[in-house]
């Protein structure tokens, strides 16, 4: 947060340097084609002149910031590829961290979707290209307002419910539960920051509440030396860490990093079934070779 303010203040000279300003490393090396590429950008947003660009990254997405124009004084543009979001000042713009979440993500055909600290409602849109049942949070009434008009801009108001504020999982129903939870919100970066981890902590305390039966977390820390605090947490609450993304091209310890989380209990699960017809196709294979 605090570099991408600097960003938005400073015109510099290099796209490099924005990079490494914004990000604190080197653009993420994964590879990961989105389908929700192919989401059909809307129309109406005239592309401002003399925008920053933001580093190409290899993920699959582009970020470029065009500052607000006479005509639209309000809102600064954040092009993500094609797609133009609305982002007035005091809301945080898609940055890196958010694209690189949203390559890690899979959502399914039919999957439900909560996303927590949706800001600008950048993860919500991409997600509605595959999913028909999006919930979007945020504890800032500016960020719910500008998700709210992004969506409306998008014409995605059918398959996206911005909620009221709210913190965390304040404005989801007890018994709501999703197949897929997105998170992608501020994190601790530096001594200065370390407050954020209460709020780390009671997402980790209340998320298994609101899966779905093998639901998925995806959730983005940004910095390296947070990945000890996280195991705690996962660990303390029942979630297994089935996964971790990040840049190994590490500059400054601050990049995206994307962790894959499920239930302890739903993994066990899964694997006791695995090793039961693993078992079992073992005895049909020696019945066979038997007779
Ligand atoms: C860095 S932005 C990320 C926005 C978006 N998820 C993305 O990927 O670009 C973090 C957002 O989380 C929201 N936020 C911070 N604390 C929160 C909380 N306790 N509950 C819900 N949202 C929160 C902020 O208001 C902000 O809009």
């Amino acid at each position: 947060m605090f570099f991408d303010n600097i960003f938005r203040k400073m015109l510099l000279p290099s796209s490099v340097v924005i990079a490494v300003l914004i990000n604190g490393c080197e653009p993420p090396q994964q590879i990961n084609q989105s389908s929700a590429q192919q989401l059909a950008p809307q129309a109406g947003i005239p592309k401002a002149k003399g925008g920053l660009r933001a580093p190409s990254t290899e993920t699959a997405y582009a970020l470029e910031y065009f500052e607000p124009t006479p005509e639209n004084p309000e809102y600064g543009t954040l092009m993500v590829n094609d797609h133009a979001f609305l982002v007035p000042e005091g809301v945080p713009r898609p940055s890196i961290q958010s694209v690189y979440l949203l390559s890690h993500w899979e959502i399914k055909q039919g999957e439900s979707v909560l996303d927590i600290g949706t800001g600008s409602g950048v993860q919500s849109i991409f997600a509605a290209e595959i999913s028909d049942h999006i919930v979007a949070t945020d504890i800032s009434a500016k960020a719910v307002e500008t998700a709210k008009l992004n969506v409306q801009r998008f014409g995605l108001q059918d398959k996206i419910d911005v909620r009221s504020p709210g913190d965390l999982f304040a404005p989801v129903k007890p018994d709501e539960r999703f197949d897929v939870i997105l998170f992608n919100i501020d994190y601790p970066s530096n001594q200065y920051t370390q407050f954020w981890w209460e709020i780390h902590e009671r997402f980790f305390a209340q998320v298994r509440q609101h899966l779905k039966p093998n639901g998925r977390i995806y959730y983005q820390i940004g910095y390296i030396d947070n990945i000890p605090r996280v195991k705690a947490m996962a660990d303390k609450n029942g979630l297994r860490i089935m996964r971790l993304r990040m840049d190994e091209r590490l500059i400054f310890r601050r990049a995206p990093i994307v962790f894959l989380l499920q239930s302890e209990a739903d993994v066990r699960e899964q694997l006791r079934r695995k090793d039961i017809a693993y078992e079992r196709q073992i005895e049909a294979d020696k019945r066979r070779t038997d007779r």
